[in-house]
């Protein structure tokens, strides 16, 4: 994704579902003391951090840093919306390295409408994970089920677009029937204590065409790579598709004009790294063996208590 300037004319659905989830949910992110960080993951052109959840987060709030993979959306972002203490960085969120200072550099991660594009969603979980501070939070909101991915996949299937079409492009959980327990378990097993994670059904309307395709080639992972010369037939297939979807109804309104009701799925989660980290490995722990006595480390816990036992009688 990287053209800032089309994504911030034409970003009202993502924006509309940010501000439902904000509404809704934020009294969830546990805010304590003044000076705490902010990582924005997928921040995008900034537009939403910048306009509508800072406003909406304590004066108080220290660093704020929002991150994208994208470069061309990290530089219209600081351009347009960094100053002192807001900055915004290249980071791709699965990276094996973290940036200098990011390790368990922030007390809060909001991500919005971005997620569903990461394929390794456990090392995004990992990576957040090791960026929070212990007793740290996250807030996500990411799409959890839309019929695109569908027409990805049916226009795989004609020769002409194959192969412009990565597996990258396609959610994880795509075609899942209950994503929300795929998710939990995900973030279980990286070590967070959820406290909502959920799936939204949500409805936008595009009053035309015209502003239909705008919004989802400014998304379109595809059609940057496609020569100019096959935009218009690409086009006129996904359109296509976009016919056949159960999920879109089509109106015919003012002056023969249609417009499009999508249907989809938006993820809600919040958890938090615990202060402690959970699933200490007590058993395996037990059966270690001390290298100077050559006992078993249980035994010498139960020697410990039984000799404290005789002290206290
Ligand atoms: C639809 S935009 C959302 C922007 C903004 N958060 C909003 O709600 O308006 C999704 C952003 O996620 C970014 N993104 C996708 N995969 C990413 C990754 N692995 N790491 C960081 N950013 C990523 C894209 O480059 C894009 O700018």
């Amino acid at each position: 994704m990287d053209q800032p300037q089309t994504y911030s004319q034409y970003n009202d659905l993502q924006r509309t579902d940010n501000l439902f989830v904000l509404q809704t949910y934020l009294s969830l992110s546990r805010w304590s003391s003044d000076g705490e960080s902010v990582l924005d993951v997928g921040s995008g052109d900034g537009k939403f951090a910048v306009e509508s959840l800072i406003p909406r987060l304590p004066r108080t709030m220290g660093r704020f840093v929002g991150c994208d993979c994208s470069e061309a959306m990290v530089r219209f972002a600081n351009e347009n919306y960094g100053r002192q203490g807001r900055e915004f960085v290249r980071f791709d969120i699965v990276s094996e390295a973290l940036p200098e200072g990011f390790a368990g550099g922030f007390h809060h991660i909001y991500s919005f409408y971005a997620l569903h594009w990461v394929r390794k969603q456990r090392k995004a979980f990992e990576n957040m994970y090791k960026l929070l501070k212990p007793g740290g939070d996250i807030f996500l909101t990411f799409l959890a089920k839309t019929d695109l991915y569908q027409i990805y996949k049916n226009m795989s299937k004609n020769k002409k677009w194959k192969s412009y079409t990565k597996k990258e492009y396609i959610s994880p959980y795509h075609g899942l029937a209950n994503p929300e327990k795929r998710l939990e378990k995900l973030l279980v097993s990286t070590g967070f204590t959820t406290t909502l994670c959920k799936t939204e059904t949500r409805s936008f309307i595009y009053p035309n065409f015209d502003i239909y395709k705008k919004s989802i080639f400014s998304v379109n992972p595809i059609i940057s790579n496609l020569s100019p010369d096959d935009v218009p037939a690409y086009t006129e297939d996904f359109m296509k598709e976009v016919r056949n979807l159960k999920s879109v109804t089509i109106s015919n309104i003012n002056n023969n004009e249609e417009s499009l009701t999508v249907e989809y799925q938006l993820f809600v989660v919040h958890a938090y790294k615990p202060l402690r980290k959970k699933g200490f490995p007590y058993d395996k722990f037990c059966k270690v063996v001390c290298q100077e006595c050559k006992y078993q480390i249980s035994y010498l816990i139960r020697r410990i208590r039984d000799m404290s036992k005789n002290i206290n009688e």
